[in-house]
Formats: C-alpha cells, sequence, structure tokens
C-alpha cells in the first residue's frame, strides 16, 4: 500500500457532498478514493460517479457506487484523478501513463472542481523532467503522426505495449505514442502544435484545469491551488 496516495485521496473523497456528480479517476492514487467513496456510499452518501476508465467502472461497480453518464448529466460537481507529474506552480499536469487520458480529460474538462491527488514523487519544476507525453493517436497511419510529433521534439516515439510486448489499445481503441519531450518550456506551444497533427486524438498535458492539488507528504497533506 502508498500510504501517502491513499491519504490524499481519503482527503480529497471526503469533500464529496451528497447529490455530486462526481468524475472517478483511473490510476493506483484514484483508486484509493473510488474505495473510501464506496465506504461513503454505505453509510449513506447520495452521489452518481461517471468513471474515466473501464477498470475505475469495475472498481467503482465493485464498490457499490451508482453511476451515470453524459447523457444524463452534462456537468460534473468535482473530478477527482491522479497524475503522473505536477508542475509547481501552475499545475500543470502530465496524465496518462495509465492510458485513460482521453476520458480523464473530458471528465476533467466538464467538472466544476478538478481535484489532482498525488504523492511528493509528483511534483515537477517542469513537465517532461521525468514522464513522457503520452499521446493518444488512431492506429491508421500512425507511422506518419509519430514522424511529426518528432517534428515537434519528440524523442523515440514508439507505440506504447503491455508487459507482454502486445500493442497497448485504449479504452476507446486507439493507440498511445509515448513522447519523450524533456523539460518542456513552453507546454501551451507545444500543445498547439501536437493539437495541429491530423491522427492526435489527445494529449496527456492538462493545461490550465486543476482547481487543486492535494499532495501527501510524510509531513502531511499539502493543498496547491494555481
Ligand atoms: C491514468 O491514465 C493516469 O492519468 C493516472 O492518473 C496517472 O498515471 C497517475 O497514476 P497513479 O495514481 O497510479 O500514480
Amino acid at each position: 500500500m502508498n500510504v501517502h496516495k491513499r491519504t490524499a485521496a481519503r482527503e480529497a473523497a471526503d469533500m464529496v457532498k451528497s447529490g455530486m456528480v462526481v468524475g472517478l479517476g483511473t490510476g493506483s492514487t484514484a483508486a484509493y478514493m473510488i474505495e473510501r467513496l464506496g465506504e461513503r456510499v454505505a453509510e449513506g452518501l447520495e452521489i452518481f460517479g461517471i468513471p474515466t476508465s473501464d477498470d475505475s467502472e469495475d472498481k467503482a461497480l465493485k464498490a457499490g457506487i451508482p453511476l451515470t453518464d453524459f447523457s444524463a448529466h452534462r456537468r460534473i460537481d468535482i473530478a477527482i484523478d491522479g497524475a503522473d507529474e505536477v508542475q509547481r506552480g501552475s499545475l500543470n499536469l502530465i496524465k496518462g501513463l495509465g492510458g485513460a487520458l482521453l476520458r480523464e480529460k473530458i471528465v476533467a474538462q466538464a467538472a466544476k472542481r478538478f481535484v489532482v491527488i498525488v504523492d511528493g514523487t509528483k511534483p515537477v519544476d517542469l513537465l517532461g523532467e521525468r514522464a513522457p507525453v503520452p499521446v493518444e493517436v488512431i492506429s491508421f497511419g500512425w507511422e506518419c503522426t509519430a514522424e511529426r510529433l518528432a517534428a515537434c521534439g519528440a524523442r523515440g516515439v514508439k507505440p506504447r505495449t503491455d508487459r507482454a510486448g502486445s500493442l497497448f489499445v485504449t479504452d476507446t481503441g486507439n493507440m498511445i505514442l509515448d513522447c519523450h519531450f524533456g523539460p518542456i518550456e513552453k507546454p501551451e506551444e507545444l500543445a498547439e502544435k501536437i493539437d495541429r497533427i491530423v491522427g492526435v486524438v489527445e494529449h496527456g498535458m492538462f493545461l490550465n484545469m486543476a482547481s487543486e492539488v492535494l499532495v501527501a507528504t510524510p509531513d502531511g497533506v499539502e493543498h496547491w491551488e494555481p
């Protein structure tokens, strides 16, 4: 168990109130949040969840959280999710090392409040310091898409595979190209360039989206706001 991820996750889950529609993130930190929400639902909390992945949907159903979707609810009151990197100051994020970045971004964009939960290993001075930027692309012509990403400065662009070496396919049936840019000085400019490439569905830079970040460290939980 990762105590710090769990601490941040449980604190965020305790921000949820009855009557809310809740975006349910993906990953090991979000799993602790789903677990805590399940406990609170058993105690009487009345919410609906919108999961950001098939995996989170399974976890939410097992935890007893009632689910809904965008056909019934266009707006989400609060979305809670992990991140792979959080930039100090701006609270820009890299997400998607779990492969769910597309649904995660749709849910974050629909949320009035987007709360990010991380442990102390995730903050960075510049995005890209440690994590690659995952880029979800359609499989047709991915070789050309990869060349265009390389022209934006990405190194070692290749399709993500699973541990067995099989091609990783997202919940929406696309591929992920992990793009190593190194420290990114101007994320908005890079995001615009990537957005212009035909074949790109979405990238894992979440810029100006987080409402707050809970960073759990051995000294306690810090609350960061942009
Ligand atoms: C899933 O696609 C990701 O965006 C996760 O939110 C991110 O990888 C954080 O994962 P952990 O909570 O497992 O560190």
